[in-house]
């Protein structure tokens, strides 16, 4: 794992922005894996202002999101297909053709966990996975549990989780119970895998997912047996990370 520390929020955005746009330029047909949530929204604006610029195109890249909420509509404000348009994709040339994200509001769960499944393995698998970690360990939603899935599946979200993303609906009963994901086993066979994280509130779950023992029950840990994993943060986030000399996993 490498670790690049920056002084605050807007330098670990450069810091994965930077890495986001070498993988584009050096392989224009990258097949990317953005992730939601309030950490990426800085990196998604360096990305779209160095594509206003002229030095970044995307015009043969493809991509396939993380996560989506079940039973919420693509144009519902608060589905990530409704975030990844307005925070990154109306602003850049990713052909819409080549956008993928679950279709939240698919009848049949199964069927739609599998049609995203055979999409990502007919592009290839995904080369460049962008990630947040939640503060209870979780990647995407895969919530701490038991056992590790392996492919995309229908997620029963945890007590944690329906708490932390409430804030982004007008009431927690409107809060979506269950959500798709990609499964550990889609996330590590991302070719490299880019994981940003920012605040102190994140430095403890940082510590236990990059230097605790790998377990379901901190699903980020799983990182560890990773062997191309950029782990991009805040001084804050990563204060209680032991010296790197000391060695991560
Ligand atoms: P955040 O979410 O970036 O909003 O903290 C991260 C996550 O839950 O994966």
């Amino acid at each position: 794992m490498r670790v690049y520390c920056a002084k605050d929020y807007d330098g670990l955005c450069r810091k994965a922005a930077n890495i986001l746009s070498a993988q584009v330029i050096l392989k224009p047909n990258s097949v990317l894996g953005p992730a939601t949530g309030s950490t990426p929204l800085g990196i998604y604006r360096q990305l779209i202002d160095w594509h206003r610029k002229g030095d970044l195109d995307f015009s043969c890249a493809t991509t396939f999101n993380l996560d989506e909420y079940r039973g919420i509509a693509p144009e519902n404000p608060q589905s990530y297909h409704y975030y990844m348009v307005h925070n990154f994709f109306r602003h850049v040339n990713v052909p819409a053709s080549r956008i993928h994200i679950p279709n939240g509001t698919a009848e049949d769960g199964a069927a739609e966990c599998a049609r995203y499944e055979s999409l990502l393995a007919e592009c290839g698998g995904i080369d460049m996975q962008l990630l947040g970690i939640g503060r209870n360990g979780h990647i995407g939603f895969n919530e701490p549990s038991s056992q590790f899935e392996s492919s995309t599946f229908v997620v029963d979200l945890s007590e944690s989780t329906i708490k932390a993303n409430a804030r982004f609906f007008s009431s927690e009963s409107e809060m979506p119970r269950q959500a798709y994901t990609m499964g550990m086993r889609s996330i590590m066979q991302a070719k490299r895998i880019v994981l940003a994280v920012s605040g102190g509130d994140k430095a403890n779950i940082v510590r236990e997912a990059f230097c605790g023992p790998i377990t379901a029950a901190v699903p980020a840990s799983v990182l560890q047996l990773h062997n191309n994993v950029d782990l991009v943060g805040d001084e804050d986030a990563l204060a209680l990370l032991p010296p790197e000399k000391d060695g991560y996993s």
